[in-house]
């Protein structure tokens, strides 16, 4: 049986189309002190939302490692220093990082290279720029009385975030743990318009979520 449905699924994803087709784009923003909380940060995690990826959707599903596999020319100058600032590599120091771009390189050939029909490597890197510079989020949960270091309920967040946000967004949390670890806000393929997410179901809905 698990062969069947290996051998199925084998067979959907030859079936299904090779690039450029996606019905939705989810800016995905991490909690760098959650992050880091799991994870080894070289960088000094920042205090506000940094840019996880921008990844295209197909009927609730996200694509990924898109044919024909894209090229990745590394950034440089003002480019580098925008995303350096707002798309921060926590994991590398910053010079690895100007040098090899990893977590650039792997967004962009793993989601990238799923929209690539209508944006090339410039135009993705700066609409995520642009997507993610029309959201302060951090702001909008402190108007909500919602701070760094203290817990809330993921309908507290889920309100206070769709306030900027219009349409429902996606809290995820940190695996087998209550801790909002990233917020994807999700829009149309030309990100014109705001649409709703598809939710990941990775928070609690009882409880109480640690913002760390
Ligand atoms: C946090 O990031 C947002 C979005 O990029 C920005 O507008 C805001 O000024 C930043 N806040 C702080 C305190 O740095």
């Amino acid at each position: 049986m698990p062969q069947l449905i290996a051998a199925l699924l084998v067979v959907l994803f030859a079936l299904s189309p090779a690039y450029g087709d996606f019905d939705s784009l989810q800016l995905v923003l991490t909690w760098p002190a959650s992050f880091c909380h799991v994870n080894d940060c070289v960088r000094l995690a920042p205090k506000n939302f940094t840019i996880h990826g921008l990844w295209p959707d197909k009927e609730g599903t996200m694509l990924q490692q898109c044919k024909p596999k894209p090229d990745y020319v590394n950034f440089k100058d003002k480019m580098f220093n925008d995303l350096d600032k707002n798309w921060i590599q926590l994991k590398y120091d910053k010079d690895y990082g100007r040098n090899k771009q990893p977590l650039w390189v792997y967004q962009y050939l793993k989601h990238g290279s799923c929209c690539q029909k209508m944006y090339n490597q410039n135009t993705y890197f700066s609409l995520a720029l642009r997507l993610k510079d029309r959201f302060d989020l951090l702001r909008t949960l402190e108007m909500h009385k919602i701070f760094p270091g203290s817990s809330y309920t993921f309908q507290e967040i889920f309100d206070a975030v769709k306030t900027a946000t219009q349409m429902d967004p996606d809290l995820k949390c940190t695996k087998g743990a209550p801790e909002l670890y990233e917020i994807g806000i999700c829009f149309t393929p030309k990100a014109d318009a705001p649409t709703p997410c598809r939710p990941s179901n990775t928070c609690t809905k009882t409880g109480k979520i640690l913002f760390r």
